[in-house]
């Protein structure tokens, strides 16, 4: 039997990706257009300017992966396509896409859920043991799986509220700190050593849940409290370097906490696990990563961390599930939809 060939399309939100994975040879191409300059002016993502843009980029980027790739679209015998969660009017434009490529050229199609995409993109560059426990954390989602084997897996927690990539935003938001917050959160951080100043509060040690949306509340009345911000004008009154790198290294520390804490939880819980993996845009954060290292070398654990052009959104990402699902026969419909 032929090799499966996998396109894999990523349009959810603010990126387009597209990717190609060889099931014997793995990946070949990974192409990528950042919508971020675009949303920068607005504070964060507008919806309807990321799907106008989807359509811009998403031929190139295609034809883009495919020339890196050094293969043809008749070659491609599979197209895997993120069809939820995501941001509809993006979803959409990937969606509409990958079918009318299945339809015309009569290729097998295959719906990735976005999420399962990150849980396994750890594997584009290390092979991951069975069980691992996987702590995904984006702008969108946080949660917690445990990893039996490819597309097996068990939420054991996610966020009631908030994502911890958006109480990194939002909070940069109150700092007048440019989109993405993450990585300026970071910068921050750094300046005053990643020290815990505020003591925000941390979670509920009694759940595998998270919930960020009252720690961005708490950082906001901390600041309120101390004459640093005006609720009322939404303006930020104390604009001093010195005092926004001290909220920003707070709140990280803050997160790493809980997400540390979260880990330990889940492990005792489940004893049999093998490695941790730490996968989606905020896993980007270097000071996040060596924390959860130090947790995990403690428990002679191994954890894999994908380099960040794999931790944030791409395609290559929904390539790779789509080649695991194209060999266990879960294909899709051209009926495919975004909301199931
Ligand atoms: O996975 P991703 O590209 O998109 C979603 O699926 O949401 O993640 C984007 C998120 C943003 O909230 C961004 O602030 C966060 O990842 N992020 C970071 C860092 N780099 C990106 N958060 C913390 N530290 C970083 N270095
Ligand atoms: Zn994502």
């Amino acid at each position: 039997m032929k090799p499966y060939i996998t396109l894999g399309i990523e349009t959810s939100c603010d990126e387009t990706g597209a990717a190609v994975y060889h099931q014997e040879k793995g990946l070949l191409s990974n192409a990528l257009f950042s919508q971020i300059e675009l949303h920068k002016k607005f504070g964060g993502v507008v919806p309807e300017v990321a799907s106008r843009s989807q359509l811009e980029k998403i031929t190139p980027i295609i034809q883009t992966a495919l020339d890196l790739a050094n293969v043809s679209l008749d070659e491609i015998n599979v197209i895997a396509v993120t069809n939820k969660p995501g941001l509809p009017g993006s979803l959409l434009v990937g969606v509409c896409f990958a079918k009318a490529m299945a339809f015309a050229q009569s290729k097998k199609l295959i719906g990735v859920n976005h999420l399962e995409g990150h849980a396994f993109s750890a594997f584009l560059e290390y092979d991951v043991p069975f069980p691992h426990l996987c702590l995904t954390a984006s702008g969108g989602h946080t949660s917690l799986y445990l990893v039996h084997g490819f597309g097996d897996y068990t939420v054991l927690g996610q966020t009631v509220d908030d994502a911890a990539g958006e109480a990194f935003d939002k909070v940069a938001k109150l700092l007048e700190l440019p989109y993405p917050g993450g990585p300026e959160i970071e910068k921050h951080s750094a300046q005053v050593n990643f020290e815990d100043f505020f003591s925000y509060p941390r979670s509920n040690p009694n759940t595998l849940n998270f919930s960020f949306s009252g720690l961005k509340t708490a950082v906001l009345y901390d600041m309120v409290k101390q004459g640093a911000y005006n609720m009322h004008d939404k303006k930020l009154l104390n604009t001093d370097t010195v005092f926004k790198n001290r909220v920003a290294s707070s709140l990280l520390v803050c997160i790493a906490d809980i997400f540390v804490q979260k880990v330990k939880r889940a492990l005792k819980e489940h004893r049999d696990v093998k490695a941790v993996t730490f996968v989606g845009g905020v896993a980007c954060n270097k000071y996040i990563k060596e924390r959860l290292r130090t947790f995990c070398e403690q428990r002679r654990l191994p954890l894999f961390v994908p380099s960040p052009q794999f931790c944030t959104d791409n395609g290559a990402m929904i390539a790779f599930v789509g080649n695991y699902k194209a060999q266990q026969g879960k294909f899709s419909d051209l009926d495919l939809d975004i909301l199931r």
